[in-house]
């Protein structure tokens, strides 16, 4: 049987990652691996990704469990409706899915709090598909 809490001992995912500066530093160090590693997923962000970071910080913070930042200031977040303008296929979730196990590593996420996330980003990754991409070039 699945434990009660899978991500540790904390009482949500929020404050087993520490709060909101591990927060923060979880979109940092995602998106600094985008930026190094994934000219894909790179190319659909805008030159400055200050405010990409802050929402994405916003929401990952009510998602785990904490402070429900995004809804408060933005409303519903309606993620699949919003990621429609971009291609996303097999190929970009497996990006997105790359850079973020990089990013969880980059900060030194707790193993089982690092399973726990892996899940659950990777059914989001998957709903968020919106095209049949295989590969970049494809
Ligand atoms: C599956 C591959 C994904 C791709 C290729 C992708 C790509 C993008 C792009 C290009 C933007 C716009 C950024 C900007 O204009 O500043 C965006 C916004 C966002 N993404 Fe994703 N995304 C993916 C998956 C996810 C997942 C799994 C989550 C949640 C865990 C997520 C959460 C968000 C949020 C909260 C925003 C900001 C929405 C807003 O503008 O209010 N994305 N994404």
């Amino acid at each position: 049987m699945q434990p009660a809490r899978p991500w540790g001992p904390s009482e949500t995912p929020y404050l087993e990652i520490g709060g909101d500066e591990h927060v923060r530093a979880l979109s940092d160090a995602f998106y600094d691996r985008i930026d190094s590693e994934s000219p894909v997923l790179r190319a659909m962000l805008p030159r400055n990704t200050v405010k990409t970071r802050e929402k994405f910080a916003m929401y990952l913070s009510g998602w785990m469990g904490g402070p429900p930042l995004y809804e408060m200031k933005w409303g519903h977040p309606r993620l699949k409706m919003r990621h429609m303008p971009f291609t996303i296929g097999a190929y970009e979730a497996d990006e997105w899915m790359r850079c973020m196990r990089l990013a969880m590593n980059d900060i030194g996420i707790e193993a089982d709090l690092r399973a726990f996330l892996e899940t659950r980003f990777s059914e989001l990754a998957q709903h968020m598909r919106n095209a049949e991409t295989v590969t970049p070039d494809s």
